[in-house]
């Protein structure tokens, strides 16, 4: 157990929330070692992201994601890909931040820049 903790330290995975908190589809914003993250699932599927449009940096757990892995800014309509960060729809240039996620056991974990 120790030794699993210690791993998963070192791979500096943070566990953010468990699975059955996370409602379907629904983006929900949570603080993690400093960070803001916000999270979106999709059935098993977990998508964790900088919780910042980097248009004008209003949280984009305020807008809505589709079942098609967009999420959509509230502010001013920037869409992004969920699973990449890659901007799918201006006025935002700059990609979103997205973190690796694991699921294990009904937990979440994600991985945060060292
Ligand atoms: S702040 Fe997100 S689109 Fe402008």
């Amino acid at each position: 157990m120790a030794g699993e903790l210690a791993k998963k330290q070192s791979d500096q995975m943070v566990r953010v929330a468990r699975l059955e908190e996370l409602p379907e589809g629904v983006p929900v914003s949570v603080e993690a070692e400093g960070w803001f993250i916000g999270l979106v699932r999709f059935g098993d599927q977990v998508f964790a992201f900088l919780d910042e449009c980097t248009h004008m940096e209003v949280p984009l757990t305020e807008g809505e994601a589709s079942p098609d892995l967009v999420i959509t800014c509230s502010a001013h309509g920037a869409k992004f890909d969920l699973r990449t960060g890659k901007v799918l729809s201006m006025p935002a240039t700059e990609p979103l931040t997205v973190f690796p996620v694991r699921v294990e056991d009904g937990e979440v974990w994600v991985k945060l820049p060292e």
